[in-house]
């Protein structure tokens, strides 16, 4: 099983300006989690901070009980092996060939014979549908293929944690499904901790198990899929949806003066035209025929539904409604059962609890304070009272 990973108030600034601050998350095994957020936000910053290529000015990012952010420059040297990083670009050497690149990472790392890396790197051209292109130089293939091979050298060194920047820059629809979709399967195949870091909607929707939003230098949320899916917070619907309207403007943030305004042309016809507006938890992508199930997606499963009646009304009900009948039965939920409610003539029998009551453990540890999971920055008094509900 990949690693889990315990950030506790991770703060970063370079010079004056605060990146973001207090940052408090924890990643959960084996599971896909995805970090969202305007362009500027930190994002990259964060997945670096990670793998300790950057130095965080305060807080604690705990990996097999080693604090990346104090350790030694030996100990850092040996938790890197842990990570697997599939840069924006896939960062690939551009006069070496495919082979040479995914190798790379194994003549480096390892006393591994070549008769060894030849098995393991065709192995994991393999994986990701590049099987013959070995021989190709990066300059020669396609940015999808680029991609596929910078995922191909981010697992040779079978690593716990997998981080990735932005996979789909670059790339068209098409080809951002099917590396979703090679993320999903290599996540079945080896079960590890994927932190996927994107501001593509689609993607953020459909493929990762947890979703945390960075703004305004903090974190918004981070939590299972569906307590964000289902979030009334302003800035996770505006960003869901990709909404002009909302907090967040060209440039990163707006004033009430500018938000007054845009809502006025909304309101006068003038708002967005493109938007789809989905709500509530859209269907996960599942595993290709063939690849194992995930385990990820099995232990996550019990997670959310020991934690489940500390999660936000809209939450729950997302939750419970994506079960099948099956697994409805197995964790004694029902439908329509999770908000309380005055029982009323429909009420034939007694709705069975959402879970048992009383203090469960959450992925964060221990209680989290309410207002670390779901909260914006500054604008307390614009949260309905559900926010602030639970644990992620
Ligand atoms: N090495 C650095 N030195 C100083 N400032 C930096 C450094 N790296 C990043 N920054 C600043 O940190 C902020 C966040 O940058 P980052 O690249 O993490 O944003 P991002 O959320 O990944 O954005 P995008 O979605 O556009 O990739 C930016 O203002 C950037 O200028
Ligand atoms: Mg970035």
């Amino acid at each position: 099983m990949g690693a889990e990973v315990v950030i506790e108030g991770l703060t970063k600034s370079f010079g004056k300006q605060t990146i973001w601050r207090d940052v408090t998350l924890t990643l959960p095994p084996g599971e896909v989690s995805a970090m969202l957020g305007p362009s500027g936000t930190g994002k990259s910053v964060f997945l670096k901070s990670m793998i300790g290529l950057l130095k965080p000015d305060r807080g604690r990012c705990v990996i097999n009980g080693v604090d990346i952010v104090t350790c030694s420059e030996h100990k850092l040297y040996e938790i890197r092996k842990l990570f697997g990083v599939l840069f924006q670009d896939g960062a690939l050497f551009g006069s070496m060939n495919l082979f040479d690149n995914v190798a790379f990472p194994l003549r480096e790392h390892t006393k591994k014979s070549e008769t060894e890396i030849r098995r393991i790197v065709l192995e994991k051209l393999e994986i990701t549908g590049l099987a013959g292109a070995d021989k190709k130089l990066p300059g020669e293939i396609s940015g999808g293929m680029r991609k596929r091979a910078g995922l191909a050298r981010a697992l040779v060194l079978d690593p716990e944690i997998i981080l990735v920047d932005e996979p789909d820059s670059g790339l068209d629809p098409v080809r951002t499904t099917y590396i979703s979709q090679l993320f999903l399967d290599v996540n079945a195949q080896i079960d590890a901790t994927f932190l996927i870091v994107s501001h593509n909607i689609n993607l953020a929707r459909t493929v990762p198990d947890n979703l945390g939003m960075l703004f305004r230098k903090e974190l918004v949320m981070f939590g299972p899929r569906e307590v964000l899916l289902t979030s009334e917070e302003p800035v996770v619907e505006q960003f869901l949806n990709g909404r002009k309207l909302g907090p967040i403007g060209m440039s990163e943030e707006k004033d009430s003066a500018q938000m007054a305004r845009e809502q006025a042309e909304a309101e006068a016809g003038h708002g967005d035209v493109l938007n789809e507006d989905v709500r509530g938890v859209v269907p996960q992508m599942q595993v290709s025929p063939g690849v194992p199930e995930r385990a990820g997606a099995k232990r996550r499963m019990d997670r959310v539904m020991r934690i489940l009646h500390t999660l936000p009304a809209n939450a729950q009900e997302g939750i419970i409604e994506s079960l099948t009948p099956e697994q409805q039965r197995h964790y004694n939920v029902r439908p329509h059962a999770s908000a309380p409610r005055q029982p009323g003539p429909e009420d034939t029998q007694q709705l069975p609890p959402v879970t048992s009551p009383g203090p469960v453990p959450n992925q964060h540890q221990g209680q989290l304070p309410a207002d670390q999971v779901a909260r914006i920055p500054g604008a307390a008094d614009r949260r309905s009272p559900r926010h602030g509900q639970g644990g992620a």
